[in-house]
């Protein structure tokens, strides 16, 4: 069927090598003006990958992406897709196609017009072109609206025109930066979904660049996390999740208990840790690549905390505090306890349960508690 033609590529070599490097930056470097937005990358993206650029303003995920796009050139490295080398060409030239925050669309065209566009650029055939805007207005499911113009469709359509017109060449690689932005919030969650479902069913390889982490975690199938325009982490949302390397990643991700402390035993397969924060130690439950008297980080997810009102029999792991706010979330509360530290500990209380008979409240003490493998030491 057409639609596996849609990323227009050919699985020539079939070698699984080739998919798993289908696009590689090696050695990426940019400066502007001596200004270093982004450090010497290597990434591999797999063929059929959505792959997520996450950072905060400024941390250089636009740049790597306009490197990709052929919009800036890379100060050094590398660039290459399904083999073939980036580097001289320009964005036309390159089989990538990238869909700005802005759609620009074209205004006076109809949904049709724009999709066609580009292939009329490129002199197709006219009955060719007929099909081709066909399949992507299947795709999209705009069809009943391809005679409108882009000032009488939705947020949330205009977006999906821009997105048929971005695939109807067949780009080998699709680029976004900061899709939703231009979206209101619940529109976005919405799109996110249709998006992926979009961009699945075309084949196509797509890099996108967001500042919203739950953005990332709902589309891509893999997540670069990026700070001061260098990677930190590289991993599936899950991965980056329950196994954060690094203090940025743990509190960039999610939310999380983090504490500073010392390695007070550091033995084969287990580990304490001793937190100003926290009467009772850390205790972990495998070994870590540290040392005794080594300074550490030890985060905790909401999640994993348990909350009673009575004192868990577990000499570690646990802290007694005040309840200082209840946060509602539907499915789930969050509670904040108040530590005698002054440590705030969060602590999440799924609804359906124990709530109503345990009745726990503002104001009340109570001990929170995690078990031996729960948690993450990090020491970066
Ligand atoms: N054309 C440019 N000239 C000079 N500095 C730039 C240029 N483009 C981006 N930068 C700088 O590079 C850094 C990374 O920018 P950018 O990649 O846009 O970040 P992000 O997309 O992660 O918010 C920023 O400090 C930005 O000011
Ligand atoms: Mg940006």
């Amino acid at each position: 069927m057409a639609i596996e033609q849609l990323n227009g590529t050919k699985d020539t070599a079939g070698s699984a090598k080739a998919a798993e490097d289908y696009l590689r930056i090696v050695d990426v470097r940019k400066e502007f003006d001596g200004f270093v937005a982004v450090e010497d990358t290597d990434l591999s993206i797999r063929k059929g990958e959505i792959f997520a650029l996450l950072g905060g303003s400024g941390c250089g995920k636009s740049t790597l992406l306009r490197c990709l796009g052929g919009f800036e050139t890379p100060t050094s490295g590398k660039i290459y897709l399904d083999g073939q080398l980036m580097n001289g060409l320009p964005p036309y030239e390159r089989p990538i196609n990238m869909m700005f925050q802005s759609y620009a669309l074209f205004p006076h065209m109809t949904v049709e017009q724009n999709i066609a566009f580009g292939l009329k650029q490129d002199g197709m055939a006219k009955d060719a072109i007929r099909k081709r805007v066909e399949e992507m207005l299947a795709l999209v499911q705009l069809g009943k609206l391809a005679k409108r113009k882009p000032h009488q469709l939705s947020g949330g359509q205009q977006q999906r025109v821009a997105l048929a017109r971005s695939l109807a060449k067949g780009p080998k690689l699709l680029l976004l930066d900061e899709p939703m932005g231009a979206l209101d919030k619940k529109l976005r969650s919405q799109m996110q979904l249709e998006l992926v479902n979009i961009i699945e069913t075309s084949g196509v390889t797509c890099v996108m660049v967001t500042h919203d982490q739950e953005e990332a975690m709902t589309m891509a199938t893999r997540i670069a996390l990026m700070d001061s325009g260098r990677i930190r982490q590289v991993g599936t949302p899950d991965e980056i999740y329950e196994s954060p390397t690094s203090r940025f990643a743990a509190e960039f991700i999610g939310s999380v208990n983090m504490f500073q402390g010392k390695v007070d035993e550091d033995k084969a397969d287990y580990v304490t840790i001793v937190s100003p924060s926290l009467d009772a130690p850390i205790y972990v439950g495998h070994g870590i690549s540290g040392f005794e008297g080594q300074d550490v980080s030890f985060g905790v997810r909401p999640e994993k905390v348990h909350i009673s009102k009575e004192e868990p029999a577990q000499p570690y792991n646990k802290a007694r505090g005040k309840i200082e706010d209840i946060a509602y979330f539907g499915s789930h509360s969050v509670f904040h306890v108040r530590l005698p530290s002054g440590f705030k500990f969060m602590a999440n209380f799924a609804n359906q349960q124990r709530w109503a008979s345990e009745g726990m409240t503002w104001g009340d003490e109570v001990w929170v508690s995690w078990g031996d493998n729960e948690g993450v030491v990090l020491t970066s």
